[in-house]
């Protein structure tokens, strides 16, 4: 064989191999829900297949490429937007994008949704749809608590605006259920739609 031939060789292989199909699954839902929570146990089994996968956390956001941003309905909005105009040109290289994101309004999700149609990335809507009682009851970072006193305002789900997605494309349920069930349940439902 000449090198030539061999590169020829060579590029048809690269060709023909199956390309890696990206995805955004965007989990949103009420604080102490279990989004993160779901994110990195599905991120742990994504990666486990070979998966390219990369979590965009809500609170990791607000930190670098959110930061300065507040919680108004406009803030809201941009978060929401920033972060899924990111999570479209990870999706569409093959990434598992993995968002856990409140993301409380149902306009900026669409807005997101829409972007990922007209550049032709897949986009999940995943609600994490634990009842607030439970939340507030888990209360990992104190909120609800701190809510409840009168120390912040402004809490979704309590006395801010949460829009429950209407028909997401899946809708999970984490109250009497492990968290070992619920990844399970997520991934299943990813390996439903060929994405795992
Ligand atoms: N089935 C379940 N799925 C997910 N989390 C669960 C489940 N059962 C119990 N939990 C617990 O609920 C808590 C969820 O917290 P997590 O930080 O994931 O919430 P979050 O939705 O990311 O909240 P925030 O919006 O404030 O970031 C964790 O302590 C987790 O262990
Ligand atoms: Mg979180």
């Amino acid at each position: 064989m000449t090198t030539a031939d061999t590169l020829a060789a060579a590029a048809a292989a690269t060709e023909a191999a199956p390309r890696e199909r990206g995805a955004t699954v965007w989990l949103t839902g009420l604080p102490s829900a279990g989004k993160t929570t779901l994110a990195f146990a599905l991120a742990e089994k994504l990666r486990a297949e070979g998966h390219k996968v990369e979590v965009l956390d809500g609170d990791e956001i607000r930190e670098f490429l959110s930061k300065g941003l507040g919680f108004t309905e406009e803030d809201r909005h941009t978060n929401v937007t920033r972060i899924g105009f990111v999570a479209e040109k990870l999706a569409r290289n093959g990434v598992k994008v993995l968002a856990p994101v409140i993301a409380p309004y149902a306009r900026s999700r669409a807005a997101v949704r829409a972007r990922h149609a007209e550049q032709g990335a897949e986009f999940i809507e995943v609600h994490v749809a634990t009842p607030v009682e439970l939340c507030s009851e888990r209360d990992v970072k104190g909120l609800y608590a701190k809510q409840a006193a009168g120390e912040i305002s402004g809490l979704t789900g309590v006395d801010d605006p949460y829009e429950a997605p209407e028909s997401p494309e899946l809708r999970l349920q984490t109250q009497g259920r492990s968290v070992t069930e619920s990844a399970a349940e997520l991934h299943a439902f990813l390996s439903e739609r060929g994405l795992a």
